[in-house]
């Protein structure tokens, strides 16, 4: 039987660190809010003049990815771009990315699962595998929030929170009888709560559908209603990680590493204290990087594999929820 095996993965942050305390210049806010709140202590924006897209972080993920699976380009069957912060508004970042590689006809395709990118992605490109649609998938999530954020004291409670960055997996088809790739996942999505976690504008709704008042009503900007979704995250990630483990047949001491999403970590630990598992099998590394929404799961899968977190014959359990809102887990087993 086919299995969806993880070859090679990569991450690439742009190089400004943006610390709490340098928030201050723009909003009223604190490094000891932002660290109790959230735990989180820098983030890395591109550059304030902008000029860097999401596909451009994606590409030096991507090449990292690439070489470590020891594939060229030209092995790519499809690629999936997780990303809720695009390059341009259509098309999708995903044949940006594909052009910047050098390719000329590969297939891309765009997800727009927020923070539940990753997840969303990894069910697609097995979903692909499977039916024999494609055997080399190049999965990328990036993001470029900065430039999209309100940096005043009146966006303070989302802004702070968002960070730049990439991530990418090559995922390939493996004939084998081991128990071994992706051995479930659990998608949800429930679109009454989208306007919790949004960004309106620009709409094909409006007519026009963008227009110099609604920019002054800060219509463009990601509005969070935080509690409510802080509320419902811890609840559902424990609720799907124990749907996605009943589907694999596997119980949470199976699990040598849990990596979820990197939206708050007073969420993840939470999730911990609520699942009973010790802290140290959840991986957080939000502290460094913030909420790379799409991006933070496959850089929190390539960092757990650097420091040696996990390696040959681990299990690992990926998870998340964001706007939709969207929410999903995957088991994931890596061969001996
Ligand atoms: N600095 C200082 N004070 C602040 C800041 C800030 N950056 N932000 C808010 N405050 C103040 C508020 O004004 C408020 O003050 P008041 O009590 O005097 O009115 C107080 O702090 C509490 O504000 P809340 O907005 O209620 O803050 P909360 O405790 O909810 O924390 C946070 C905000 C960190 C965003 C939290 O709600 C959260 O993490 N929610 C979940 C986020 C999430 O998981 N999102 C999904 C993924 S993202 C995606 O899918 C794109």
């Amino acid at each position: 039987m086919k299995k969806t095996i993880i070859k090679g993965t990569g991450r690439y942050v742009p190089p400004r660190i943006v610390k709490n305390d340098d928030l201050s210049q723009w909003m009223d806010t604190s490094d000891e809010w932002i660290r109790q709140r959230t735990g989180i202590e820098q983030r890395h924006w591109i550059p304030e003049n902008g000029g860097i897209g999401s596909s451009d972080l994606g590409l030096e993920a991507a090449r990292i990815a690439l070489k470590r699976a020891e594939w060229s380009p030209e092995d790519i069957d499809l690629i999936i771009f997780g990303t809720l912060s695009p390059d341009i508004y259509f098309p999708g970042s995903g044949c940006i990315l594909q052009h910047k590689l050098g390719l000329k006809t590969t297939p891309a395709l765009d997800i727009r699962q927020q923070c539940t990118g990753f997840i969303y992605g990894l069910t697609t490109a097995d979903a692909f595998i499977q039916s024999g649609h494609a055997n080399r998938i190049l999965l990328v999530g990036a993001e470029v929030h900065s430039t999209a954020l309100d940096i005043s004291t009146r966006g303070r409670h989302v802004s702070v929170i968002f960070g730049d960055g990439a991530g990418a997996a090559c995922l390939e088809g493996v004939e084998t009888e081991e128990s071994v790739g992706v051995l479930a996942s659990v998608l949800h999505a429930q679109g009454e709560l989208s306007n919790a976690l949004m960004m309106e504008l620009p709409s094909h709704k409006m007519s026009p559908f963008l227009s110099k008042e609604m920019l002054k009503e800060s219509r463009h900007y990601p509005v969070m209603d935080g509690r409510l979704v802080f509320k419902i995250a811890v609840k559902r990630l424990s609720h799907v990680t124990k749907e996605v483990l009943q589907k694999a047949n596997l119980s949470l001491d199976d699990v040598d590493l849990f990596i979820p999403h990197q939206a708050n970590l007073r969420i993840n630990e939470a999730f911990a204290n609520l699942m009973n598992v010790s802290p140290e099998k959840v991986f957080n590394n939000i502290q460094r990087y913030g909420n790379t929404t799409a991006a933070s799961i496959p850089i929190a899968l390539d960092e757990a594999l650097e420091k040696n977190r996990i390696g040959k014959g681990s299990t690992v359990v990926f998870l998340a929820l964001g706007a939709g809102l969207t929410w999903g887990a995957v088991i994931y087993r890596f061969a001996e």
